[in-house]
């Protein structure tokens, strides 16, 4: 052999073995859930029902095993930017999947888009994500925090509701949620007639009760989550509201919490992309399946972290676990109909689901199936270019 030719073998076969190698190593998936404060149980629930999916597929995705690296993000925004650089930085991630808290998932979306990192969330509904910030490398496998509001805006405009206040944590959240649901209620000629808040994440509630005690509305809506709604379904029964003014929210203000909240959250109406007992075979194996694995019931959360690996899956499969394929990965990624435990959803090309809005009603642990509010809703994805 020629000193030219053995040089061409010599290159073909280090390509080859660096092939191979890339094939094998594992996919480094950054988890930046919270594991501490109000939304730590959101975050627990997520990260559980991420790893059933994997761990259904026989614990690799698109053949390929996954590495996880986590970060506590403590649902604290101030902390955003460090807390993502770690992951992106330092362990050098592959996918981040995270969070919960809008604020922090702002900060994450920026983060991957400057750096083309891979971006699922699995909760946190910031419009903005899916709106001016859009991107091709970021994909919500939730909702948009104007959905769920809108879906129960529109259900208490039919339950002829016409003077209503919110309440709500002051952030993006809390501001888009009221949103949807002033939206929603409009377009069935009711009015919000005042908006309360309170700064995340507190929890002192008393004077806002008080204040709507005195005002007297046909309905309020609150939004909030994890510990913080147990505590907001309590005081709003103690103090006597429950008997005379009906309080609706999104599902997350009784998702997760209703043994918590005990006698208070019964009968309490939400809206949300899941109820705990749909009937269909996809939804009873993914919950029997969720039981056995970690001996505790499902609940939204763990659907969202699950269809989160789900729609990762897609994107891996579509290029045979070949992450440098992106954009035919990414492309998969819109174009999957998800067969989640929710029901089947597709993806706008924004990047969030167009997914059913189901009304539920709490009876014993459960958020119980009532009707389906809103259908194939979509959000309005306002100010994204692609
Ligand atoms: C959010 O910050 O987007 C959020 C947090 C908890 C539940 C739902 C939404």
């Amino acid at each position: 052999m020629t000193p030219t030719l053995r040089l061409v073998a010599l290159a073909a076969g280090l390509a080859l073995a660096t092939g191979a190698q890339a094939q094998q190593a594992p996919i480094k998936i950054g988890l930046m859930l919270p594991a501490t404060g109000t939304f730590a149980a959101l975050g627990d629930m997520i990260e559980k029902g991420f790893k059933l999916y994997v761990q259904e597929q026989g614990g690799k995705l698109a053949g390929r095993e996954l590495q996880y690296f986590r970060v506590d993000d403590e649902s604290d925004p101030s902390k955003a930017i460090d807390n993502v650089g770690k992951l992106i930085k330092r362990d050098n991630v592959d996918v981040l999947v995270g969070t919960v808290h809008s604020g922090v998932a702002l900060a994450m979306a920026k983060a991957a888009k400057e750096s083309n990192t891979l971006l699922v969330i699995p909760n946190a509904g910031a419009g903005d994500i899916t709106g001016p910030l859009c991107s091709a490398n970021i994909v919500r496998s939730s909702f948009s925090n104007w959905q769920p509001g809108y879906a129960m805006g529109i259900v208490a405009g039919q339950k002829g509701v016409k003077r209503a206040m919110t309440i709500t944590w002051n952030y993006a959240a809390g501001a888009e949620t009221v949103k949807g649901f002033t939206e929603g209620l409009e377009r069935g000629g009711g009015k919000v007639i005042k908006d309360l808040n309170l700064p995340f994440p507190g929890v002192e509630f008393q004077a806002l009760l008080t204040e709507i005690a005195s005002q007297k509305p046909d309905a309020v809506y609150a939004f909030f989550a994890g510990g913080a709604a147990v505590k907001f379904v309590k005081d709003y029964a103690a103090a006597g509201l429950s008997k005379t003014i009906p309080l609706y929210g999104p599902g997350f203000l009784t998702d997760g919490t209703i043994p918590a909240q005990g006698e208070a959250a019964q009968g309490l109406l939400t809206t949300s992309n899941y109820a705990d007992n749909l009937d269909t075979p996809r939804n009873n194996a993914f919950r029997k399946s969720f039981a056995l694995t970690y001996k505790a019931n499902a609940d939204v959360y763990a659907v969202q972290g699950y269809d989160a690996a789900q729609i990762l899956a897609a994107g891996l499969n579509a290029v045979k676990g070949d992450l440098a394929k992106r954009d035919q990965m990414t492309s998969a990624m819109r174009k999957v109909v998800v067969d989640s435990p929710r029901g089947k959803f597709t993806i706008s090309p924004a990047g969030n689901p167009v997914q059913d809005f189901y009304l539920r009603e709490v009876k014993g642990n459960y958020n119980e199936f009532r009707s389906v509010a809103v259908k194939a809703l979509a959000d309005p994805a306002r100010g994204c270019k692609m």
